[in-house]
């Protein structure tokens, strides 16, 4: 204990014992097991804790072998003013929001979803974009919910998620609902409370677009623990995402980071990264308003072909330079998420067992057998 001790988590600037990081240590003769429970299983430093945990181990005289299982449990945490209940089974919801519309607001919460799911998380997907639902299409299905026996709303499963959206619920055959402001607050409330989400990791949130009143009024009724500010090169970038972290303060939700969307196109032949729309303009933005770049996201071709297809880029082709960027920026969001709720954090259930053998990963996985495997990006 004394040897882990002097290993930091590189994110949180404390050492593993005093964050209640390592679990089960048994010795052995000259071979030490010890767990370490990482607070996401989507951990973008996970291979240096691995080994500077042996590192500090190996330098106990005696100690010839060690055997290190990694774990993972997600903390809970509900930014927002006081008086917002937290959601019975949610640890974390994230809401995705943008500037304008057409920016790719459901691209990104679609494969951050998606991204976060590969890591082994249990995650939710909530269409809360009143004015465009794309969930149904972006994910091949669109099933009607069915109520439950307690008058609460089944979601629907798909590709390891757990999915709600309008568009299954305001179906095409109906006449249009049009949908005013306190209307839309009182919609995605109840979508949030009524539906039997289950379990959860993360739930991602696509928001309808814009930062303005409107959206304040109803970001505002949810219980949020982070939000993730979407933009491009090409539009008024930094004025947009003033906008969208003004309203996300105003609301005392934790703003996880901007991610800059259609960045650059990677040049296929030498994979040379060309700023078609000028580069930089999302850092720029997000050291003036202090908050973190997660990432850039390219532009890619094979995006709209995917959209059509149902299946989200990052499960469909992970060796696209979108999905690696994806996969990336996920990492980057919930480390800053297990940052954030570090002080507020509630550990809740049974921790995930990331498997090096690499297991099923996602939701599929049943809690009560103690442990989820995870699959290995
Ligand atoms: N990185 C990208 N590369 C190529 N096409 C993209 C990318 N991001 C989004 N798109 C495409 O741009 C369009 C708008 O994206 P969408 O996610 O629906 O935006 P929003 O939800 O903000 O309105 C879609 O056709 C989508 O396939
Ligand atoms: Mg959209």
């Amino acid at each position: 204990m004394a040897a882990l001790r002097t290993v930091d988590d590189p994110e949180l600037h404390k050492d593993l014992v005093t964050l209640n990081m390592v679990k089960n240590v048994v010795i052995e003769g000259s071979t030490v097991g010890v767990t370490v429970e990482l607070t996401t299983p989507a951990c973008p430093l996970r291979g240096k804790i691995e080994s500077d945990v042996r590192a500090a181990l190996m330098q106990v005289p005696g100690v010839a072998h060690i055997e290190l299982q990694i774990t993972a449990q997600v903390r809970s945490m509900f930014g927002g003013k006081p008086g917002k209940e937290p959601i019975p089974g949610i640890r974390n919801t994230i809401a995705v929001a943008s500037g304008k519309g057409g920016v790719g607001k459901s691209t990104v919460a679609v494969n951050i979803a998606a991204s976060l799911m590969l890591e082994g998380a249990r995650v939710g997907l909530l269409d809360a974009d009143i004015y465009g639902p794309s969930i149904p299409i972006m994910l091949g299905t669109n099933e009607a919910p069915v109520p439950t026996a307690d008058n609460r709303l089944n979601p629907i499963h798909a590709h390891n998620m757990t999915l709600m959206s309008v568009g299954f619920i305001n179906r095409q055959d109906d006449k249009p609902i049009i949908w005013r402001g306190p209307m839309v607050a009182g919609l995605l409330t109840q979508f949030l409370r009524q539906v039997a989400w289950g379990e959860l990791d993360y739930l991602v949130i696509d928001l309808p677009p814009g930062t303005g009143d409107a959206q304040l009024t109803l970001t505002q009724a949810l219980p949020l623990s982070g939000s993730v500010i979407v933009t491009q090169p090409a539009q008024v970038a930094l004025s947009d995402a003033q906008k969208g972290i003004n309203m996300f303060k105003q609301l005392d939700v934790p703003i996880l980071g901007i991610i800059e969307n259609m960045s650059y196109y990677p040049n296929p032949a030498t994979g040379e990264k060309v700023y078609i729309f000028g580069k930089g303009g999302g850092q720029r933005a997000a050291t003036r308003y202090g908050v973190p770049l997660l990432g850039e996201i390219p532009l890619d071709p094979e995006m709209s072909e995917s959209g059509d297809a149902g299946v989200p880029l990052v499960i469909k082709n992970a060796a696209s330079p979108l999905s690696v960027a994806f996969r990336d920026v996920s990492r980057q969001m919930a480390a800053r998420l297990s940052v954030e709720s570090y002080n507020n954090a509630i550990p809740l259930g049974v921790p995930i067992i990331l498997d090096p053998n690499g297991g099923q990963g996602g939701p599929g996985n049943d809690p009560a057998q103690g442990h989820r495997p995870l699959r290995l990006g």
